[in-house]
């Protein structure tokens, strides 16, 4: 007999220890059990369907099962699964890299592949060190924003700043300076939009000027920084970045990893402002959300600094043992020829300004504080007082319980505290879009009716 949710709940109770979960809070959880999906819905071990509101976590771009995904891999699975990009190569690596340098913004010639994003960070910060080590010019120092989210290994974790996530390990990290962040509804400089978004900007230039001989690099979500809350920096914010950071001769990593591949409206969210970065993280969308791939792409001036003789010791020294996997690299292969073949980002952009249109009611509930969005990245910050912006109480769990009360209605979304976030899959339909916005809307009018 086929196990239904209730049974597979009770098997994964027993020994699963899930992700940025409460174990305690998990353990009463009645949470799906996830068998199948095709096109934007979720199935679960009863036959419940569940439209994916954000994309499995940022990652899906053209929908669960797509056949020409699904065909890549298994043409590439009946192949080659695996072999060392240590010493050997394959054509599926070799193709992507083509591919992705084609698309990269600006001179980013170079694609080192890891699994994650936070590898992919991981390595863009050893890039930059060693490069100016390379050179003969040691710098040790990284800048990154307030509220920064850039993974959870322990070099991504040091460029982060989000409190809840990163102070914990604090005495394990290496020290990094904090410039304000553009989260103009909080403004950590006490502006108010868009005034916030290149003030805080130009901090980055007190700080370069106080210690740009020692900084390596400073490091940046373009656009939006998403795991803080859907954070949207207003226009010229990443431009400004970028140009007080090439002023200082510090190299600039742009973090696409949740930004990339669509997410923002453009294939990458720095194009939107001209922005060349030195480094490039990417991650998430790159196989359509189908098979972990990372990658950090470089410019050829930073690949130079690593030539030489073996005994020099120039070698950037990092590697997985499935570094460039080949399946998720056919996988990444097909995404890039859906992208084309289906004109996805064309198509999207009539569904952004949709996806405007049935936002904007929610701005006036009595318990939104704001509603942001770029492209197809949504944080509905909920507050309990308009007036003050005085947030919930945590204990409250109050974005957990409009989560909760979505799946309840058919939609899979997961909050960041009490941001509601959505991040549907780019080929979502019109329908899909439009029901997701009404059961988050929904679900917010349940929840904090009577908070
Ligand atoms: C901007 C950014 N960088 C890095 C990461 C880490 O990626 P991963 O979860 O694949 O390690 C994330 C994940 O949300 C992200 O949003």
């Amino acid at each position: 007999m086929t196990e239904r949710n209730e049974e597979l709940r009770a098997r994964d109770r027993a020994h699963v220890w899930h992700p940025f979960t409460p174990q305690s809070v998990w353990a009463e959880d009645d949470a799906p059990v996830i068998e199948r999906a095709g096109g934007f819905e979720l199935i679960d071990a009863d036959g419940n369907r569940y439209i994916d509101g954000v994309s499995s976590l940022w990652v899906n771009v053209h929908g669960h099962s797509h056949p020409r995904i699904v065909s890549a891999i298994k043409e590439q699975t009946e192949r080659l699964q695996h072999a060392t990009f240590l010493g050997l190569t394959h054509r599926p690596g070799i193709e992507l890299a083509e591919r992705l340098v084609a698309l990269a913004p600006g001179n980013l010639s170079r694609v080192f592949f890891s699994e994650n994003g936070a590898a992919a960070v991981e390595v863009a910060l050893k890039m930059a060190f060693s490069y100016w080590r390379n050179r003969g010019e040691p710098r040790a120092r990284f800048v990154r924003l307030l509220d920064a989210y850039h993974g959870d290994t322990i070099g991504a974790v040091s460029v982060g700043g989000i409190e809840r996530f990163h102070e914990t390990y604090r005495p394990l990290l290496f020290e990094t300076a904090a410039v304000p962040n553009a989260y103009c509804y909080r403004c950590p400089l006490g502006k108010t939009y868009p005034a916030c978004g290149i003030a805080c900007a130009d901090e980055l230039e007190t700080v370069l000027a106080r210690e740009g001989d020692n900084v390596a690099a400073g490091i940046v979500e373009p656009l939006v920084q998403g795991a803080a809350g859907i954070i949207t920096a207003p226009d010229g914010h990443l431009a400004r970045i970028a140009e007080i950071a090439r002023a200082h001769n510090t190299l600039l990593i742009v973090d696409e990893i949740a930004t990339g591949f669509g997410r923002t409206g453009t294939m990458f969210a720095c194009e939107q402002e001209g922005v060349e970065p030195d480094l490039m993280t990417i991650g998430k969308g790159v196989t359509g959300g189908y098979l972990p791939l990372s990658a950090t792409l470089a410019t050829e001036q930073i690949y130079e600094a690593f030539l030489g003789a073996p005994e020099d010791h120039r070698t950037l020294y990092h590697g997985h043992s499935y570094s460039a996997n080949p399946i998720a690299c056919a996988a990444a292969l097909a995404n890039l020829d859906v992208f084309e073949e289906e004109r996805t980002l064309e198509q999207l952009q009539p569904k952004i300004e949709l996806l405007a249109a049935l936002l904007k009611p929610l701005a006036d509930h009595p318990r939104v504080g704001e509603v942001r969005h770029r492209g197809f990245m949504v944080g509905i910050e909920l507050v309990t007082d308009r007036e003050t912006r005085e947030p919930y109480a945590e204990s409250l769990q109050t974005g957990a319980a409009v989560a909760k009360a979505a799946r309840a209605r058919g939609a899979i979304i997961r909050p960041l505290g009490d941001v509601v976030v959505l991040m549907p899959p780019l080929a979502i339909r019109e329908e899909q879009l439009t029901r997701l916005v009404d059961i988050a809307a929904a679900s917010i009018a349940e929840v904090t009716r009577g908070r």
